[in-house]
């Protein structure tokens, strides 16, 4: 008989203000994120990884306010910074709150890695050399693995995003072996991204606070508003994934 799998949300981008009525590229990011929480909760969701960017201003009152709602949402929250996150008062209130940080979560028969690609004061990302020695150790299980990192070690195609990656993604993607890492998923581009390389599909979520339309060298904003992707992971190793709205 096939087990139930483990459904896994993927927020990011959040991009909070200090000020809950502030605006982000002209949108409010708390509606914008609360408008999608119905559609989330109704995924049932067994575990949510939030892959960085939650705070615009690295504000305190942002990480409150996103603990608060999603307060009773989940038991299993796990977290990864972004650019714009203050690593330090990001790692206080959510680990307050009795989120898991990682590096390495396991949930529904999945190993989850969690990367922390963020450079002080520099919107791209680079991975340590200790990060990317550890990586080439997870093919020597064949445990199935997501891996998420809030930078892309790809181009996505969108100049206004792509000055702004993982500047060592080739060397971060060499060190993937395909018999354990499944999907490589990742935020910071405010669009969906899927593809696939050497037999590991590299993707990305969507932002809930406000998306570009994907391929063009500036912002511009999709109208179909905030968005997270799911994944459906069966412990054989099998698994699915997609993006939903608030719609
Ligand atoms: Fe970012």
């Amino acid at each position: 008989m096939t087990q139930a799998p483990f459904t896994l949300l993927q927020i990011s981008d959040c991009h909070l203000l200090d000020d809950p009525a502030g605006l982000y590229r002209d949108q409010s990011p708390d509606r914008n994120l609360l408008s999608l929480l119905p559609a989330l909760k109704r995924l049932k969701p067994d575990g949510v990884v939030i892959t960085g960017d939650v705070a615009e201003q690295g504000g305190r009152a942002a990480y409150e306010r996103v603990v608060s709602y999603l307060e009773g949402f989940c038991h299993h929250i796990a977290y990864i910074p972004g650019n714009h996150d203050d690593r330090s008062v990001m790692t206080e209130i959510f680990g307050a709150a009795g989120y898991d940080a990682g590096p390495v979560v396991n949930w529904g028969g999945w190993r989850g890695i969690l990367l922390d690609s963020v450079v002080d004061g520099d919107p791209s990302g680079t991975l340590g050399a200790d990060d990317l020695s550890q990586l080439k150790k997870l093919g020597e299980s064949e445990e199935p693995t997501l891996v998420f990192v809030h930078h892309p070690p790809m181009a996505v195609g969108s100049a206004w995003i792509d000055r702004y990656p993982l500047t060592n993604g080739e060397a971060f993607m060499d060190c993937l072996d395909a018999a354990s890492v499944k999907a490589v998923s990742f935020g910071h581009v405010h669009q969906v991204f899927v593809q696939n390389r050497k037999g590991i599909q590299y993707l990305s979520a969507p932002a809930t606070s406000v998306n570009s339309q994907a391929g063009f060298d500036r912002f511009t904003v999709d109208p179909t508003g905030p968005k997270a992707r799911w994944f459906k992971l069966w412990p054989e190793g099998r698994w699915a994934s997609g993006v939903i709205s608030a719609g």
